[in-house]
């Protein structure tokens, strides 16, 4: 399969395609090359179509979408979170999304993002700190050691240069099985005991937990000067890692303010608390980091840009690698006026 032929027929990227288009680009370019996606799309921020994700909360979890569009394409994903779902055998977070043609409103593509949505939210993460780590850092700490864990490492290894990791998480097995995945990886991985531990001599802080509510993963102490914070599990209204003290310290960098007050560690600062939005440090409208010493915080909650961005690189690479299936999504017959009439012939063609 090397073009897509008809409008009609969808491209459809499935989590089996998106494990062999990883492999084929190499899991580390891959992610260079999204993360330089994503920057090429913050960098025209302000000509997208911007808007909070659209939240379903229950007691259980969230169901949420997140669209956005460049004036030429429109995208959205279909994400949920739901904690509790690790301890029943399932992802806390699932991922779909599509990229359509604002020209005719067609789609163009149909993507898996669970595994999309854990190299997208890395990248970023790694991309934000490009610009806000003290560029001697090298050792990171990474707070929480589930599905999204290796993949914020690798990126930070392979856009930032870190080679030290030092992991912990409650489940001591999340902490194993992130080492085990990492060997042959290149980073030098140190299991600790304790998040306290964990920090020790860490120039980079990931905090990237699963609660179903405000938890205190970092206390301001544990927190020394010169040090980025990336966190990224707070994105949901009542769900924040940080002590509210390290917020007063920092200085906040975010993606959409109008989401991260409701879903970010901001939702525990009055309103107006003042943040700087990564697109402007991009540009140079903004101040990254201004001096050694200062604490810099990226409040991660996910924005549609990043996800835009992740579908329009995937689709860039279909006709190259030919790994998607054509998706019968849309009736389209040859008469515009005549849908019935395709549904007519079609009981003739024998499919009764
Ligand atoms: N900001 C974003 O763009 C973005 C994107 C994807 C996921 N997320 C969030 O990141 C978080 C992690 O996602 P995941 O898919 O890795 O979830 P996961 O359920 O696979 O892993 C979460 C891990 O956190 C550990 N944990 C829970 N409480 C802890 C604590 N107090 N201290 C240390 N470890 C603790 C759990 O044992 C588990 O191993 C979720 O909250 C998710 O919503 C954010």
């Amino acid at each position: 399969m090397t073009a897509i032929a008809n409008l009609n027929i969808v491209p459809f990227v499935s989590v089996d395609h998106m494990m062999k288009l990883v492999w084929r680009v190499g899991v580390e370019s891959f992610l260079i090359e999204l993360a330089a996606t994503i920057e090429e799309d913050f960098r025209r921020w302000e000509i997208f179509d911007k808007s909070p994700r659209i939240a379903s909360h229950s007691s259980d979890g969230v169901i949420e979408l997140m669209p956005t569009s460049d004036g030429t394409l429109y995208g959205f994903k279909y994400v949920n979170g739901h904690p509790k779902n690790m301890r029943q055998g399932r992802q806390t977070v699932t991922a779909f999304g599509v990229l359509s043609d604002v020209g005719n409103g067609y789609p163009m593509l149909l993507s898996e993002m669970t595994i999309l949505t854990a190299l997208r939210t890395a990248a970023t993460s790694a991309l934000a700190a490009k610009y806000l780590a003290r560029p001697d850092s090298h050792t990171m700490a990474v707070i929480g050691n589930g599905a999204q864990a290796e993949f914020q490492a690798l990126a930070f290894k392979a856009l930032c240069g870190v080679t030290h990791l030092r992991l912990y998480d409650i489940d001591r097995s999340a902490s194993e099985k992130c080492r085990r995945n990492l060997a042959g990886s290149g980073l030098d991985v140190t299991l600790c005991t304790s998040s306290q531990e964990a920090v020790e001599g860490a120039d980079i802080i990931t905090t990237v937990t699963a609660d179903k509510q405000c938890a205190t993963i970092l206390t301001d102490n544990m927190v020394g000067p010169g040090v980025h914070i990336n966190a990224v599990g707070g994105d949901c209204p009542g769900k924040t890692e940080l002590h509210r003290d390290i917020l007063s310290r920092s200085d906040i960098f975010v993606e959409y303010p109008p989401q991260t007050r409701i879903e970010g560690e901001i939702q525990q600062m009055p309103a107006d608390h003042p943040v700087t939005e990564l697109w402007e440090v991009m540009t140079g409208r903004a101040l990254g980091r201004s001096d050694s010493r200062q604490i810099t915080l990226f409040d991660s909650v996910g924005f549609a840009i990043e996800d835009f961005s992740a579908l329009r690189y995937v689709r860039a690479k279909l006709t190259e690698t030919g790994l998607y299936a054509e998706l019968d999504l849309l009736a389209d017959p040859d008469e515009p006026r005549d849908l019935y009439g395709m549904l007519l012939r079609s009981k003739t063609v024998g499919s009764v």
